[in-house]
């Protein structure tokens, strides 16, 4: 098992504020910053794009972890990989030709995910696993913070989870939707590594406080 990441989303941080945001949850103990891109199209809601993603990429040397809620893909994903970006997910029926997406954010030195809705199967990991250095399993429908976990998307980690281990390849497996203090582990003994909170972490006043209680879950 990997070492845990903790990803807060900033689709809940002051958007008046980005890059303060970026440097204090940083500085209060996260791993990576994940950036949720959403496109109106895709998703019923719209955020942010590359500039918005180069503009921050001078805020942190950590990782920045791009979940794109777009389609079409592939240009979108060559611009954020071009904008500082170190990952970029992308769900697969969002993409035409995923094989052809995932060598094209591999191609641009970035790393590759593929995202997984609720209602979703993750069949497709049978074709591409080779390509693939992230699985994102979504535990909320995608377009909005603050949704209530999705308590079925624990078993399908659990299939990833197998999957990966079957493969042998580094791969992460992130969960992104609902995660709090008080689920972080059940996602962790599913199989999760890397975990994405929102509204837990960027709502709250002290966002060390959250990320050491999120900490002390995992380490229990
Ligand atoms: C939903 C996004 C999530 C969301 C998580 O479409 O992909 O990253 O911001 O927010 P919380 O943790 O509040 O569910
Ligand atoms: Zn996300």
């Amino acid at each position: 098992m990997k070492t845990f990441r903790i990803a807060p989303s900033i689709l809940s941080a002051d958007f008046a504020r980005l890059g303060e945001e970026v440097r204090d949850v940083i500085g209060a103990g996260a791993d990576w910053i994940h950036f949720d891109v959403m496109d109106n199209h895709y998703v019923p809601n719209l955020t942010f794009g590359p500039m918005v993603c180069q503009a921050l990429r001078k805020h942190s040397s950590a990782p920045i972890d791009v979940h794109l809620m777009v389609q079409p893909v592939d240009a979108l994903a060559q611009a954020f990989c071009k904008a500082g970006a170190d990952l970029v997910s992308f769900h697969p029926d969002a993409s035409t030709h995923v094989d052809r997406t995932l060598q094209l954010i591999k191609a641009e030195g970035c790393q590759a995910g593929l995202v997984f809705n609720p209602a979703e199967p993750l069949d497709v990991l049978e074709w591409v696993l080779d390509k693939v250095d992230l699985i994102l399993i979504m535990s909320v429908n995608p377009g909005f913070g603050g949704q209530s976990f999705i308590p079925g998307a624990l078993r399908k980690i659990e299939q990833a989870r197998k999957l990966i281990d079957a493969s042998g390849r580094d791969i992460r497996l992130q969960v992104d939707g609902g995660i709090k203090v008080d689920n972080i582990r059940r996602a962790a003994d599913a199989g999760a590594d890397t975990f994405v909170a929102g509204s837990a972490i960027f709502g709250q006043a002290d966002y060390r406080g959250v990320i050491q209680a999120m900490r002390a879950e995992l380490a229990r």
